[in-house]
């Protein structure tokens, strides 16, 4: 586990001993810390915070603060960040397929960017947004992604072109090419292969008379949970080799990380409240579960699950506190013997964590607290 992780660990059993749980600590330094390797690495490159992975107001003025952009989805999301000040320009929507009052907001508000991926969209677009910026959502592969987001968004290449050119038609200003590897893509090699797949689309948008000038190569940098995972370094320098072989120098470049900013940043606390022997297997139940903060355990994110106390092992089914047999965290993690009481901390948990959370079946959300 990375040192900084081990810090906030500690940081976490003191901060939060007299806190009830479930409870999130988010620690600043962490962020702030991400943020400018984020911003060393890819210099020259706007940095858009993918709001809806922890949309906490106190992250968001973080941010906002050292300088960093949002990338935002939703009515909601547009509605805290004018609420908060934010300024317009300072936001990009990256979903491309909107709801209309979401358009209409970010029209009156002096939104210059979105994303769009579809004929219906433009239409949309056009009516209710004229003259906006736009950027079409390119289908890339998600090679070594464990989140991935294909399927739902995006065309494929031959499509993104005729949708610029007829974006064009309607009166938009068609401005580049969005794409996403995927949440927690853990091979910097898929970068590269989406932006060759991006100059593709450039060169042909080109031919067909419509200049582009900005590729957002948006988020899927991993966070750290139970294996090694490549540095905002190391796919920096990917991106880097891969922008230099095919794009010219002067391309606004842009990315919007989620995870990869804010998930390391945060410990999750939960108490063991009840355990069982069913069938030959015992199940451990926590305050925290599937509903309640670690949805993304029933998507294929291992939490790494650190106890209060040591002792020998043995295979928990861990559970949520929830009356519905979906919300099981993990069926095999290694864990000492823990009683009714005990705490358990779920490292890395300062993305899609709080923002999944439910209050399904009577059972809180997380608190969150800050650590400066
Ligand atoms: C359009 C868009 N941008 C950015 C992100 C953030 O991705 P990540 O949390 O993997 O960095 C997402 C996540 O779903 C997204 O849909």
């Amino acid at each position: 586990m990375p040192v900084e992780i081990n810090r906030l660990l500690e940081t976490a059993k003191t901060r939060l001993a007299s806190e009830k749980t479930p409870a999130l600590l988010m620690d600043k330094k962490l962020i702030r810390a991400k943020y400018g390797e984020f911003r060393a690495h890819f210099s020259g490159a706007r940095v858009y915070y993918a709001v809806k992975s922890n949309p906490h107001p106190e992250i968001i003025r973080l941010l906002h603060d050292l300088g960093c952009d949002f990338e935002i989805s939703s009515l909601g999301e547009l509605e805290r960040l004018l609420s908060m000040d934010i300024p317009s320009r300072r936001i990009s929507i990256g979903n491309p397929l909107k709801h209309p009052s979401l358009i209409r907001l970010a029209y009156r508000s002096g939104i210059e960017l979105t994303a769009f991926d579809s004929l219906s969209e433009i239409e949309k677009l056009a009516a209710l947004s004229p003259g906006i910026k736009v950027g079409v959502r390119l289908t890339v592969p998600n090679d070594g992604s464990e989140w991935p987001l294909t399927k739902k968004f995006g065309v494929e290449a031959d499509e993104a072109v005729e949708l610029l050119v007829q974006a064009k038609k309607s009166g938009l200003k068609p401005a580049g090419i969005f794409f996403h590897v995927g949440s927690q893509c853990t091979l910097a090699s898929t970068w590269a292969k989406a932006i060759e797949k991006s100059w593709s689309v450039w060169q042909r948008a080109t031919q067909r008379g419509v200049e582009l000038r900005m590729l957002n190569l948006g988020g899927g940098f991993p966070a750290t949970y139970l294996r090694p995972v490549p540095t905002v370094a190391e796919i920096a320098r990917v991106v880097h080799d891969s922008l230099t072989a095919f794009f010219p120098k002067d391309i606004e470049v842009s990315i919007a990380p989620g995870r990869g900013l804010v998930g390391e940043a945060g410990v999750l606390a939960a108490t063991v409240m009840a355990k069982a022997v069913r069938d030959g297997e015992h199940w451990l139940y926590l305050d925290v579960g599937v509903f309640n903060g670690l949805m993304e355990a029933v998507g294929g994110i291992k939490y790494r699950i650190v106890p209060s106390r040591n002792g020998p092992t043995r295979k928990w089914v861990l559970s949520g506190p929830t009356c519905d047999s979906f919300d099981v965290i993990s069926s095999d993690v290694e864990l000492p013997d823990l009683d009714v009481g005990d705490r358990v901390y779920v490292m890395s948990a300062g993305a899609y964590t709080t923002a999944y959370a439910s209050q399904f079946d009577g059972f809180p959300v997380p608190a969150v607290h800050f650590v400066e």
